[in-house]
């Protein structure tokens, strides 16, 4: 006798075979595959250098498809990027928007991680095979990778915060007056990081004649020094005593730099903070107050800048290190830089956009020291409707900021 099981399983094995006896549709009006996706273009731009002068080098195709792919994604997140700043327009951002800014911005930071992860496929190619076919590519380099800068720039990269050798960036498209217009217009329009400024200065509850969220904070954080100044004072142990009087005092230096609105931009223009004095302001509500539901996306949005800078910082590290693994540290890089010694100084915090955001941990207050929210303060906090700043105006539209490419 035949097994019950097995019949239901042939049973199904027929019927999922009869569902695929539709024809297969190659004819009529529309696309194909193929012609939708232009594949004939981009299947045919592999066009490896050392095959060209009859030397073929296996791994040379890898390189070319690896940057190829890079540029691909880079093109996507510049278009996700341009439709967020056409968001975060200047006059205020319809909240009911927040939600697509948070998906477009998530989606950047996918991207972003597969990005950072790709590095290590064209680790399988060895330093030997590389240098098989390196001397042809001379003068190409990633550093004219005229994406990248876009991508830079639209976040809000600041020239004066490039290191030297990348101060003169644009000079490498100076064959290429369609890639100089495009990368003016990028340094000219506003950037993320402006417009993520103006949306936290607009922060309900920093209003002074109203809930007065500064005001406020900074008493707390009196009480919060105050309290910690009594355990200096208690302490018995002289060593102790010293290291947390040093501690405190460093402590009130750097809430200093916070209320103090002139020490604040002395930093700004020494390159050691980004945001605005409001803005700086709003990004402290907001994370104090994040459980509050019209902070939450909010909220949301600010962890999701801070993943777009650190996975690009990751980036950067994971390339320097393979082009250690490839050309040394001692070699010039194609592009005309000192190659490993040029690309680790771009490590540092100078690129890091969102700074300010990894910086806030050090104005974290107690939770019982957040100051309570007044009715109507926890009112206007409990929904998440509204134009930031303008409570009654609805501006559906999404204004778009000028697209560079
Ligand atoms: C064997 C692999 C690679 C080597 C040896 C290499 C080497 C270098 C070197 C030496 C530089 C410094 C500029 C110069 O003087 O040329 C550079 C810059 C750059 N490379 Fe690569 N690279 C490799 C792969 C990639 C890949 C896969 C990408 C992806 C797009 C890429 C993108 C860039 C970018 C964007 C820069 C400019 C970075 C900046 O100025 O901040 N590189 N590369």
């Amino acid at each position: 006798m035949a097994c019950p099981m097995t019949i239901n399983v042939i049973n199904e094995n027929a019927t999922a075979d009869a569902d695929q006896d539709g024809d297969q549709l190659t004819e009529g009006p529309g696309l194909l595959y193929s012609e939708y996706l232009h594949l004939d273009k981009i299947l045919s731009a592999q066009n490896p250098l050392s095959t060209i002068y009859k030397d073929v080098v296996h791994d040379e195709h890898l390189f070319i498809i690896t940057h190829q792919a890079y540029e691909l994604w880079f093109k996507q997140i510049i278009y996700e990027l341009d439709s967020i700043r056409g968001l975060f327009n200047t006059e205020g951002l319809d909240e009911s928007r927040t939600l697509e800014i948070l998906k477009r911005l998530n989606r950047i930071v996918l991207i972003l991680k597969l990005l950072v992860d790709q590095v290590m496929i064209l680790e399988t190619m060895t330093p030997l095979d590389f240098m098989a076919f390196r001397d042809y590519l001379c003068p190409a380099s990633g550093f004219q990778s005229l994406q990248f800068r876009l991508l830079e720039n639209k976040l809000g990269v600041q020239q004066e915060h490039r290191v030297k050798f990348n101060q003169s960036y644009t000079r490498v498209f100076g064959r290429d007056p369609r890639a100089i217009e495009a990368i003016c217009r990028a340094e000219g329009e506003p950037s993320l990081s402006f417009l993520v400024q103006q949306w936290l200065a607009r922060t309900p509850g920093l209003e002074t004649d109203d809930f007065d969220f500064w005001g406020k904070y900074k008493k707390a954080v009196d009480r919060m020094l105050a309290d910690q100044e009594v355990v200096v004072e208690n302490e018995t142990k002289e060593q102790t005593k010293k290291h947390l009087t040093a501690s405190l005092a460093s402590r009130r230096a750097v809430f200093d730099t916070i209320f103090n609105e002139s020490l604040h931009n002395a930093l700004v223009s020494r390159g050691e903070r980004r945001f605005s004095h409001a803005a700086l302001q709003g990004a402290v509500m907001i994370t104090l107050y994040r459980d509050e539901p019209r902070f939450s996306q909010p909220h949301q949005i600010l962890t999701a800048l801070m993943d777009i800078d650190s996975l690009i910082t990751k980036w950067r590290y994971n390339h320097v290190i393979m082009v250690q693994r490839m050309i040394g540290s001692q070699q010039l890089g194609t592009g005309g830089s000192s190659g490993y010694h040029y690309l680790k100084s771009t490590l540092s915090d100078r690129y890091k956009v969102f700074l300010d955001l990894f910086n806030l941990s050090t104005f974290l207050i107690p939770r019982q020291l957040i100051p309570p929210l007044t009715k109507k303060m926890k009112t206007k906090l409990s929904v998440a409707w509204g134009s930031w700043g303008e409570e009654d105006e609805h501006n559906n539209s999404e204004s778009s900021v000028e697209v560079s490419m």
